[in-house]
């Protein structure tokens, strides 16, 4: 088996690459081989993953997205994969935003980083996309890879609220670019289970997915500084304290997400 994931919203700040970071070392500790690719022109992936001077970087998920349009050979994929602890990661820099302005308009664009993952399927049993709070044309190629998406909401009005909006976005890949792509799920990112705020959240996020065909995961990512200072480190949380919350959370999702693939 080996699966592609996004991890997506257009709202920023609501644990994507955290997400990413974290889920993806915690399969690799399952003893899963995993690939997590930066499409985020912001780069907090690449930087949290402990990528040394990203804006020197030779070959980036930008470059090779270029290299794809211009049906150029590709480099080897040592040359543009980075290993970063327990992980393999495919970095970028700010220099990704200009794809978006430059070539988002090229007939099949939407496709291009399905390409460029197309060998590496092979090589990597789970891979995760990192995307960016937006739903152009980089969060488009992101879903058009992937077999499934995961969506992080955290406890807070506007962060439920854009979801018609990605949910829509994601039907329109179907329809156009990858008939198979599914939402996965909604994981509950940076949760305080006490409060009250969490708890009409949920209750929201309930009676919207009742309708639709996708399910809250069981799992839930506890709010914790763990996760910030782990960040600050370039670390995972699972490699900054194995036994703490977060850390045991993102193990349990792992499990969790296994268990329906
Ligand atoms: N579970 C958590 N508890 C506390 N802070 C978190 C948690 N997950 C992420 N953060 C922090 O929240 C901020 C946004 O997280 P990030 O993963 O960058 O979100 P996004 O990629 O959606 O913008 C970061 O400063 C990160 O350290
Ligand atoms: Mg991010």
């Amino acid at each position: 088996m080996n699966k592609v994931y996004s991890i997506a919203s257009q709202k920023g700040g609501v644990g994507k690459s955290s997400t990413v970071l974290n889920l993806g070392t915690a399969l690799s500790l399952m003893g899963k081989k995993v690939l997590c690719v930066d499409l985020d022109p912001q780069g907090s992936l690449t930087i949290c993953a402990g990528v040394k001077k990203p804006d020197k970087l030779t070959h980036s998920t930008y470059t090779l997205l270029n290299a794809v349009l211009d049906k150029e050979t590709l480099p080897e994929s040592g040359e543009y994969i980075v290993p970063c602890e327990k992980i393999d990661v495919i970095p970028c820099n700010i220099r990704l935003a200009a794809f978006e302005t430059n070539r988002g308009h090229e007939m099949g664009v939407q496709k291009t980083l399905q390409k460029a993952l197309a060998p590496l399927r092979e090589q990597y049993e789970i891979i995760l996309i990192d995307t960016g709070p937006s739903l152009g044309v980089l969060t488009a190629n992101a879903i058009t890879a992937s077999d499934s998406v995961i969506i992080p909401v955290t406890p807070q009005l506007l962060s439920a609220v854009g979801l018609k909006l990605l949910i829509n976005t994601v039907e329109t890949v179907k329809e156009h670019f990858n008939p198979n792509v599914v939402i996965e799920g909604i994981l509950m990112t940076m949760c305080d289970t006490r409060t009250n705020l969490y708890k009409k959240i949920t209750k929201i996020m309930e009676q919207m997915t009742v309708s639709l065909s996708f399910r809250i995961f069981n799992t839930i990512i506890p709010h914790s500084t763990n996760v910030g200072e782990a960040n600050l480190r370039c670390q995972s949380v699972l490699t900054f304290d194995g036994q703490c919350k977060p850390s045991q959370a993102y193990m349990e999702f792992a499990k969790e997400l296994m268990s329906y693939a």
